[in-house]
């Protein structure tokens, strides 16, 4: 990474703690926000309530080899999620690579067998997802790498777990003990805690809403500026033009969309199997919703100027900016509420009823958890309901920042194939809608939504927006004008093999046959311009062959271009007595799959994390075993011999 080293800031975070006058840094391993959001958390209690002069750092931003220098009186927390296969995230790799080398050294000279960490002090939590076969293994490795080094872990270390939907409670369950020995060993005291705010909101009465200098949800100058400039990626989206949307379903709870993304005019390029980001608008109920809570209705159009009160805390947005463009592009307002900032707003409240409600709320796990999180309320929602529409005018906005995850890209499993269409990405993404009983409001998917109502535009359907979600079509000065998007390109491991003629298992289920659709694609294509491409295998998954069967009619075209060499299996759920699901018809098929396996076939699984894809998995095994002759353990060992080398992929998310 050179984040830093672009702006020209130094990278040793002994120096930076040194003359911040810190004793605390919280760094941070994150790939989708949730790490950085809970490190800022952790660094704002240790201030507010054990008196810790903290800071937040990204680990691309420091060097680690004087680590070996770290004072003694001062504390590094770690908090990293684990991403994929047991990957660390995209800014913790340099991390993670120098701490996990053979031959590690330090600015001292210090090697491994010196015990070169012995003054370093430390706590850490890992966000992982029991799904995965390598759970929590970065928070895991990294406590074992730094106890070999020499350091000294002041707590447990924590483990959350994104499978369980544990994630939040976890993380607050472990940080209290923490907090606890960390006071012990470092003689701090726990002090009555106040609300600092970490940013500075200033009205900038000088500027309206219609300047050119100010952001109405562009993520960056260049935007602001009108020019998008390349290259594209998380910090730099590319608004890319929606060429055609369709549905390839449409049921009463469900749809599901179908989209082709150009990327023609951006130096963006994707490979067969990637992922696209797209980055959501929230719907304009919840941005009223929002705004009207906190009394600022009448001010969402005003600028004003955000800055963070101390040098180390990074304003998650640019500015100067509006608050309607704040909470529309940068924050999302619609996740469900952490009991956490339940628990810190309660001294806001506007009446003391109120307030003693949400103190309840935040203190007690199970009462939080039928009134809050059982009935899915985001922030707004429950500021509404619990004031009984009375505003909330004594919360500072500060508090909203620093407590509101900043809006994430949701990725999309890239369902085109770039040897056929290379500067056209397709999407497959189906809506989210979810009416939960007892809950007062149809949970909407922020970004599903948005492209479901940017589809419904492009196509000037009649009866558009049926939830009255209200997305604004005419985004930042009219560039997403209901047929661009902002977007950028995450490249995966998840790959055909190089050569064709190997042939290939694929199991994917629901929108899990996005990806191999795009394989389809490629292999058809490769077929008809005269190259050998061998067997095809895809088990594919749905309710119903008339309801929700995914290309129907784009599998016979595969078929005659691959021939025998394509065989589609279909399980459908829904259409007789018991169901059928892909690991069923599996099983029936479990001689050919392992005769397959024995030919090097890739055998590749995508879709849902939390059942399908384990389930494929141990199922896989137990074929093995049963054809191979061997022991169902050695038949898992099978299997994971084949994930480590590449043999068995998986695009999955829960
Ligand atoms: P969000 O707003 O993010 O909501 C997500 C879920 O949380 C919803 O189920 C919603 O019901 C729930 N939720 C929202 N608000 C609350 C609340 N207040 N309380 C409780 N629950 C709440 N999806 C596809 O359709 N096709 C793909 O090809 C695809 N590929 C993917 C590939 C990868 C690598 C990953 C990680 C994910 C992929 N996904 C895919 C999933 C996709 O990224 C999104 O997660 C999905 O579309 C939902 O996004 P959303 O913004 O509409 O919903
Ligand atoms: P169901 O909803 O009828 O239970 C795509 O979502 C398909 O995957 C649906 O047919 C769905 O069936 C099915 N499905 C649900 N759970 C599954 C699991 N654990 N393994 C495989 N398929 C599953």
């Amino acid at each position: 990474g050179n984040g830093a080293a672009k702006a020209g800031k130094s990278r040793n975070i002994i120096e930076k703690l040194e003359e911040s006058d810190k004793n605390c840094v919280v760094f941070y391993g994150s790939q989708t926000g949730t790490a950085e959001d809970y490190a800022s958390r952790l660094a704002k209690e240790g201030h507010s309530r054990f008196g810790l002069n903290t800071m937040v750092a990204d680990l691309e931003d420091y060097d680690y080899d004087n680590l070996d220098k770290f004072p003694e009186d001062k504390l590094a927390v770690f908090v990293l999620a684990t991403y994929g296969e047991g990957e660390p995230t995209d800014n913790a790799v340099e991390f993670y690579e120098f701490m996990g080398s053979e031959d590690i050294t330090f600015s001292e000279g210090g090697t491994m067998d010196d015990k070169p960490l012995s003054n370093l002090k430390y706590v850490a939590f890992g966000l992982g997802n029991n799904t995965y076969e390598h759970y929590n293994s970065m928070v895991r490795n990294v406590d074992k790498y730094l106890t070999k080094l020499g350091a000294t872990r002041l707590g447990a270390a924590g483990e959350g777990d994104d499978g369980a939907g544990t994630m939040e409670e976890d993380f607050l369950a472990w940080k209290e003990p923490m907090w606890a020995d960390v006071c012990e060993k470092m003689g701090l005291e726990e002090r009555e805690a106040v609300y600092e705010p970490v940013f500075e909101i200033t009205e900038r009465d000088d500027l309206t809403a219609e300047d050119d200098v100010v952001y109405l949800g562009e993520p960056n100058k260049h935007h602001l500026e009108g020019s998008q400039k390349g290259p594209f990626n998380a910090n730099n989206p590319y608004i890319a033009p929606i060429v055609e949307s369709s549905e390839l379903f449409t049921t009463p709870d469900r749809n599901c969309l179908h989209m082709e993304i150009s990327i023609e005019d951006s130096n963006l390029s994707y490979t067969t199997g990637d992922h696209i980001a797209i980055w959501p608008t929230n719907a304009g109920k919840e941005v009223d919703r929002f705004l009207n809570v906190l009394g600022l209705d009448d001010k969402r159009h005003n600028v004003i100027a955000v800055k963070g009160l101390d040098p180390t805390a990074k304003v998650p947005f640019p500015s100067p900016t509006t608050f309607d463009a704040i909470a529309r592009y940068h924050m999302e307002i619609c996740a469900p509420v952490s009991r956490q900032l339940v628990s810190t707003i309660a001294q806001f409240a506007p009446d003391e009823e109120i307030k003693a409600e949400l103190v309840k709320l935040g203190s007690e796990k199970d009462y939080f958890h039928t009134q809050v999180a059982d009935r899915n309320l985001n922030l707004a929602q429950l500021l509404e309901i619990s004031s009984k529409g009375e505003p909330w005018s004594k919360i500072p906005f500060s508090l909203m920042i620093e407590g509101l995850l900043k809006i994430q890209p949701r990725y999309y499993s890239i369902s085109s194939s770039s040897y056929v269409q290379k500067d056209k990405i397709s999407i497959t993404a189906v809506v989210e809608s979810a009416e939960k009983p007892g809950a007062p409001h149809i949970l909407k998917g922020v970004t599903t939504n948005y492209l479901l109502a940017l589809k419904q535009k492009q196509h000037g359907e009649p009866n558009p927006d049926p939830h009255g979600l209200n997305y604004a079509i005419h985004g930042p000065r009219n560039k997403y004008d209901g047929i661009h998007v902002p977007v950028h390109v995450r490249h995966s491991n998840f790959k055909l093999p190089s050569d064709p003629s190997k042939p290939i298992i694929m199991v994917g289920p629901g929108t899990g046959v996005a990806p191999f659709r795009g394989f389809l694609q490629e292999r058809a294509a490769q077929a008809k311009a005269g190259q050998n491409v061998g067997k095809t295998v895809l088990f594919f998954g749905c309710r119903r062959r008339t309801e929700d069967y995914l290309y129907q009619h784009e599998w016979d075209k595969y078929k005659e271009a691959l021939g025998d060499n394509f065989v589609l299996h279909t399980a459908f759920s829904r259409e007789g007595p018991t169901k059928v699901y892909v690991q069923h018809l599996m099983e029936g098929y479990g001689e050919e799959i392992n005769k397959l396996l024995e030919q090097k076939a890739y055998f590749y699984v995508c879709g849902d994390a939390a059942n399908m894809a384990r389930e494929v998995n141990t199922l896989l095994g137990k074929i093995i075993s049963k054809y191979r002759n061997v022991s169902e353990t050695k038949g898992e060992e099978i299997v994971k011999a084949m994930r480590a080398s590449n043999q068995y992929q998986e695009d999955v998310w829960s």
